[in-house]
């Protein structure tokens, strides 16, 4: 194949953008689209019928306008239980998704108490409690569903900043104590959070190994990439990586030049229906 492979990166806002950053660092030739599904936001507080009717409509859309070879649903809120769907009703697609880090969690903690940070919607699936089963069974796991830090991490993006006091309440609860044991592996379950990791490193009461599962997610998409376009090779036209917003918005200055960051253009978002 002579041209570059084109995959979508999806999301409920910019969350997305720590899975980006990691699949472009392995793919740096291939065509990007981000889509963020900010008219959506926060998909944590939606119910899931409603949620996967969301996520379906919205990428008929997507796939009939772009036609991507991969997407990838950078998404933790939305794949854990969506990806079914998806792959069902678009089976020649490889669609990658983003799931609790409960297994690297589960083998790297020395204290065996692990917490597993993500929004009230991942925090309460079955998918999820289904991994604690499977691969913690050995470890104390306490859930802490954040109800503020996506959008938190959402304002910080937006160069609107975010207050320690708000950032240390949510993080606050994965902190827990038993006789002499305490947490030593927290999950970041939504790909918002890596967006803050820096700080829950400064104000986390001592220090733990955040888990982002970002990488191993890159290495899984870069894995399927290779075995239907080969390894990534240098394009004689330069790549295109643009990000749409389905509200429509225009990006306020501060996120345009944190976008620029990523190599990322805003492009104008005409939804089809
Ligand atoms: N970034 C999303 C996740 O990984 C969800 C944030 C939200 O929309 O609540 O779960």
């Amino acid at each position: 194949m002579t041209r570059p492979p084109k995959l979508l990166v999806f999301d409920s806002g910019l969350g997305g953008l720590t899975v980006f950053a990691e699949i472009v660092k392995l793919r740096p030739s291939a065509d990007y689209l981000y889509c963020a599904d900010d008219a959506g936001f926060p998909y944590g507080s939606w119910q899931e019928p409603e949620l996967v009717e969301r996520v379906m409509k919205l990428m008929e859309g997507l796939i009939a306008d772009h036609a991507p070879d991969m997407i990838i649903i950078a998404c933790n809120t939305a794949s854990t239980i969506v990806l079914p769907d998806l792959r069902l009703h678009w089976p020649a697609l490889p669609f990658v998704g983003t799931v609790p880090a409960i297994k690297p969690a589960a083998e790297r903690t020395k204290s065996k108490m692990i917490s597993v940070l993500g929004t009230p919607g991942t925090v309460t699936r079955d998918y999820t409690q289904n991994l604690i089963a499977q691969f913690a069974a050995h470890c104390s796991v306490t859930l802490v569903g954040s109800k503020r830090l996506a959008g938190l991490a959402e304002s910080y993006m937006h160069g609107e900043g975010a207050r320690d006091a708000d950032i240390g309440a949510e993080i606050g609860p994965c902190f827990r104590q038993e006789d002499d044991r305490r947490t030593d592996a927290i999950v970041l379950a939504c790909t918002h959070y890596p967006l803050l990791v820096d700080e829950f490193k400064r104000l986390a009461p001592w220090p733990v190994e955040w888990i982002d599962p970002a990488p191993a997610i890159a290495r899984r998409a870069d894995q399927l990439l290779g075995e239907r376009f080969g390894a990534d090779a240098p394009q004689r036209q330069p790549v295109s990586r643009s990000i749409i917003f389905t509200s429509g918005a225009r990006p306020p200055a501060p996120l345009v030049a944190a976008l620029a960051r990523y190599d990322l253009m805003w492009a104008a978002f005409a939804p089809t229906a």
